[in-house]
């Protein structure tokens, strides 16, 4: 999964806020190429390598846990009010720090509608939902806070543990079929890989602030419901259609299929030259299955 021959120095440390579904994936690979990963989790447990953090009830690490570290990476969302938990609680810690990049995981949903159409990172945000806009104003906190910030606008994440087969296998599924309705995806190994990548090649690669982190080809949901039916050697049920599935589906639901677009990895993978390992959602979920399986 990780180009375990490029070197990153071993000295590293990396403190994860939020290790969650991404953030402990990203710790993971870390972790073996044998840097200090340490994830932030809103409970105790039991594991060395985690510590608590919760912006909503002031649960602040302790400095031994800021010590020696060189790297950042925040994958918490904004909290309720709009704000980003990491810099509202943390940020004149961290920036005491002395620092060699810091990365924030936000999403696509900045871009707003486009119809289907392409978007990067050039355009201009314009963020339809209410989370979408508070995210926008995360990412505008991060980039003002005068840290070595990279930010990655990712689309819908999926991986091991967290795919169109788990939700088949509960029966969490609805087929839904919406014409003309595209989704750009990510598997989670590719978030984990095109970070590495660009840390370890931060000295050689022009630096970006904002960088897509997206599959090659976005496609209808069904595409990838159907293909999930046919690796677990499942029958498909018959499809709803959008229009008439939406009174049953919950509001954040609903609001996932007013947008639609198609979001570019080109200044990723053709100007800074990271190769996808799951290019597209087959090689992704057939990689889910073998995990399943194993
Ligand atoms: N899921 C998607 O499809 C998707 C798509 C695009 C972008 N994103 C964004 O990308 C980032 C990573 O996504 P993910 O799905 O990997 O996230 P996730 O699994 O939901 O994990 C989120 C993490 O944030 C922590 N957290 C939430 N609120 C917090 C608070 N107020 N104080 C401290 N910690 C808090 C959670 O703590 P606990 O571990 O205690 O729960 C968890 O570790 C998130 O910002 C997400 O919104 C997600």
């Amino acid at each position: 999964m990780v180009d375990l021959s490029s070197p990153l120095a071993q000295k590293n440390k990396f403190l994860i806020f939020g290790g969650g579904f991404s953030g402990n994936y990203f710790a993971k690979s870390i972790r073996q190429l044998g840097c200090i990963a340490l994830a932030s989790s809103r409970s105790k447990s039991n594991d060395p390598n985690s510590f608590v953090f919760n912006s909503e009830d002031n649960s602040i690490p302790e400095d031994s846990i800021f010590e020696g570290v060189t790297h950042i990476l925040s994958c918490i969302p904004p909290d309720k009010n709009g704000n980003d938990p990491v810099l509202k609680k943390l940020k004149n810690k961290i920036k005491s720090l002395s620092l060699a990049w810091v990365g924030y995981l936000s999403t696509t949903g900045v871009y707003g509608n486009t119809y289907g159409d392409w978007v990067c990172e050039k355009d201009q945000p314009n963020p339809l939902q209410k989370r979408s806009q508070r995210r926008l104003n995360c990412e505008k906190e991060w980039i003002n806070s005068d840290l070595p910030i990279q930010i990655f606008r990712l689309p819908g994440i999926y991986g091991p543990g967290r795919s169109t087969l788990e939700a088949i296998k509960t029966k969490k599924i609805k087929v839904i079929d919406k014409e003309n309705q595209v989704f750009s995806r990510i598997h989670v190994g590719d978030i984990a890989n095109a970070i590495i990548y660009l840390i370890q090649n931060q000295d050689n690669l022009d630096f970006y602030p904002i960088i897509n982190i997206a599959d090659d080809e976005p496609c209808s949901q069904i595409e990838v419901i159907r293909y999930g039916y046919q690796l677990l050697g499942l029958e498909m049920p018959k499809k709803i259609l959008f229009e008439k599935a939406k009174k049953d589906l919950s509001p954040i639901a609903q609001s996932f299929w007013i947008e639609n677009r198609r979001v570019s990895n080109k200044l990723l993978c053709e100007k800074l030259g990271y190769k996808l390992i799951y290019k597209n959602y087959k090689a992704g979920l057939k990689d889910c299955l073998i995990r399943i399986k194993s």
